[in-house]
């Protein structure tokens, strides 16, 4: 029997692509393990109105991690309107699979690297190495939505809340509410995460970037919380910056930054500013981990009109296998493979469309794994 059993979830569009560019590599460091393939993503939505399988939440649940491609979302809508037609007026919502899982599964952090590689044309500098640690699976993303507003959570609102004065005539069909829930345990498990990465890899800095000045409560809680932690890792400085200024700094001087913390939307969107800082979608990597399981998948999407072509850049899905490899205990395998990703970059010679080149997924995976 294999070391470890891994479920193999290429989902939709350049998910496909880049899975197979990840196996090239996997097969050619002979990692011991089975590879067990599942289900999931838009074509089970429209087939099966379930775009995650029952199946598959049990291959997960039998499976010492997983390594997932990207998957198609589309807004409530419109994933209506796809469902094939057998399956049409049942009420059938579509609620995006991997946000699901994460939650299911409770993978509290998203940890997601942004490291600029010597050589890549993409840098924006060359001194980026910034380490982004998202809450994952609170905050906006709890799907406590309302719309149309029932008229029960209104009057609530209002009974307990000045504020909501404002908004107690606006018709039931006008108005629409997503919460932003965040407990503690939730704030703590991420910061805790991003001072123990900053302590064991020598970082000198955790930024905890939240807007308390004006989301009082629930980014108060987060600055509260991290402040608190920040006490048993004296090593490591807190820094504390409001998201939108963040974003500002980012594009400044980057490289005085190291390990980021933050709650799930605006860990969501920083960490997309900080991987078009070295290069792209096509180089950013992430891992969803939890206590005893782990999702790794490339931070970008199925970019549909690039499916099937072999064209798009594998470096995020290969370095999302660095990750992997990290999480399994197999350190000197993942070393060696952010080396052969390194190299490649650095020499130049291999380079798909984004890079400025015209080498394929499959192509660059090649040239990484002939270093290995
Ligand atoms: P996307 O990430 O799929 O692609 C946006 C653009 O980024 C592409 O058109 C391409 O120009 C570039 N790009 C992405 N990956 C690349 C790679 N590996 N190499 C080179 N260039 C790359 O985002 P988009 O177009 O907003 O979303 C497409 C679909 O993916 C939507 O249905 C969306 O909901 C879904 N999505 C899924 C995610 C996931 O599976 N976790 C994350 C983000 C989007
Ligand atoms: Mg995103």
């Amino acid at each position: 029997m294999a070391k470890y059993k891994i479920a193999w979830l290429p989902g939709d569009g350049i998910g496909k692509d880049v899975m197979d560019a990840a196996r090239i590599v996997l097969d050619q460091v002979r990692l011991d393990a089975e590879y067990i393939p599942g289900d999931v993503g838009w074509e089970f939505w429209r087939t099966e109105g379930e775009p995650l399988p029952e199946r598959t939440v049990d291959l997960l649940k039998n499976t010492d991690c997983c390594l997932f491609g990207a998957i198609t979302s589309k807004p409530k809508d419109e994933a209506a309107q796809e469902l094939a037609p057998g399956l049409q007026g049942q009420g059938l919502v579509y609620s995006s699979p991997i946000v699901r899982i994460r939650q299911m599964l409770d993978l509290h952090t998203n940890l997601r690297p942004c490291k600029a590689y010597p050589g890549n044309p993409l840098n924006y500098r060359d001194d980026v190495d910034l380490v982004v640690f998202r809450e994952n699976t609170e905050d906006l993303y709890s799907g406590v939505e309302f719309y149309p507003l029932p008229d029960q959570v209104r009057q609530t609102l209002v009974k307990n809340h000045p504020k909501m004065a404002r908004f107690a005539e606006v018709p039931a069909d006008e108005i629409a509410i997503s919460l932003r829930i965040v407990t503690k345990n939730g704030c703590r498990r991420i910061v805790h995460e991003a001072f123990e990465f900053a302590r064991e890899f020598s970082r000198p800095t955790v930024t905890v970037v939240e807007k308390p000045n004006v989301i009082r409560e629930t980014s108060g809680m987060m600055i509260r919380e991290a402040r608190d932690i920040a006490r048993e890792y004296p090593e490591v400085q807190l820094w504390e910056t409001n998201v939108d200024a963040m974003a500002m700094w980012l594009v400044k001087n980057p490289q005085d930054y190291s390990v980021l913390v933050s709650s799930n939307m605006f860990g969501d969107i920083i960490s997309d500013l900080c991987a078009q800082l070295v290069g792209g979608l096509g180089f950013a990597s992430s891992a969803n981990i939890g206590d005893d399981y782990a999702l790794f998948e490339p931070t970008h999407g199925s970019a549909p009109k690039y499916a099937g072509q072999y064209k798009v850049n594998p470096m995020a899905m290969l370095l999302t296998v660095k990750l992997m490899l990290e999480w399994l205990g197999e350190r000197e395998l993942g070393q060696r493979l952010e080396e052969a990703i390194a190299g490649v970059i650095e020499e130049g010679r291999v380079r798909t469309y984004d890079m400025g080149g015209t080498s394929t997924t499959l192509e660059m995976a090649e040239a990484v794994a002939g270093r290995l």
